[in-house]
């Protein structure tokens, strides 16, 4: 089923248009990010936490990655004067987007007002540029916080690296970052047969056949993470590993021995980070 699936993303990354037939196909058939709306993320309100004991009252908030409906960033819209937000792929949906305001309103969140494009994000003080990469932002000591949810492991290293070096500058002195980053093999999400760190049998040569650009994952252990923040000038004030409780029944590929046990069973984390 997981190979299905690789062979459709391989097709789809080959072809023009094939990101935004992939978006339809994920919001129409599926129907998975409609579902969505209507919830609270628990990781949004780990975020809202995080701002609540470590930076009360942010003016200004930087996400990269915010995704389709933009949920976490319109549930925390009245904690802070304004959220910029940068994508390399214009992923916003307004519909999701006004969907999403309309639950977060029916439960008391936030008031309402209809969202029909970009531009009334501007009533949830939310800033959206897409296509940006957040790279190119020269706000430099301007963020009070930044966040980001499951973004992180699509993207590699070296730009992961980058990022970081760039997100130190565009934060405060003591700024604040909050991230949940998943390590789990994508695949596995939709293919309940497929062990959660699957991924790690393959070499990175038979990697490369199923990691296509509009799936991608960089197979990354919480240990890399922790240097990449530690080497661009942040301390880890806490973080809060999910290990996998299903034992790994299959020989782990060769590259991934440099690892202790606990950075391989490592399935995700939410961390919190200050600039130093
Ligand atoms: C998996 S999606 C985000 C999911 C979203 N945070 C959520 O919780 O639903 C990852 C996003 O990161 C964006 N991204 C990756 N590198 C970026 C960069 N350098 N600057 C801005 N956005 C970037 C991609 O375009 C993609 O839309």
């Amino acid at each position: 089923m997981w190979k299905f699936k690789s062979f459709i993303f391989n097709l789809l990354s080959r072809i023009p248009f094939g990101e935004k037939l992939l978006r339809l196909l994920q919001i129409r058939p599926l129907g998975r990010s409609r579902k969505k709306t209507q919830s609270i993320n628990p990781i949004w309100k780990k975020h809202k936490k995080v701002i609540d004991t470590y930076c009360s009252n942010p003016k200004f908030i930087i996400e990269f990655g915010a995704g389709n409906s933009l949920g976490q960033n319109l549930y925390l819209s009245n904690v802070s004067t304004e959220q910029y937000l940068y994508d390399l792929h214009p992923m916003f949906n307004a519909k999701l987007a006004d969907l999403t305001a309309l639950y977060l309103s029916s439960i008391g969140i936030l008031k309402y007002k209809k969202i029909q494009n970009r531009n009334d994000l501007k009533y949830y003080n939310i800033k959206y540029f897409a296509p940006y990469n957040v790279l190119d932002c020269n706000l430099n000591d301007y963020f009070d916080y930044s966040s980001s949810t499951n973004t992180l492991e699509h993207i590699p290293f070296n730009e992961l690296r980058m990022i970081f070096t760039k997100l130190h500058r565009l934060l405060k002195n003591g700024g604040i970052v909050s991230l949940q980053v998943d390590y789990s093999d994508h695949y596995s999400h939709t293919d309940n047969k497929l062990h959660p760190l699957n991924f790690l049998k393959y070499n990175e040569s038979e990697w490369i056949k199923y990691n296509h650009k509009l799936h991608y994952q960089n197979r990354l252990r919480h240990s890399d993470y922790c240097e990449i923040f530690a080497d661009s000038g942040f301390c880890i004030l806490d973080s809060k590993i999910e290990y996998c409780s299903i034992p790994i029944n299959f020989k782990i590929a060769k590259e991934f021995s440099k690892y202790e046990q606990n950075s391989i069973n490592s399935l995700n984390c939410f961390f919190i980070l200050q600039k130093k």
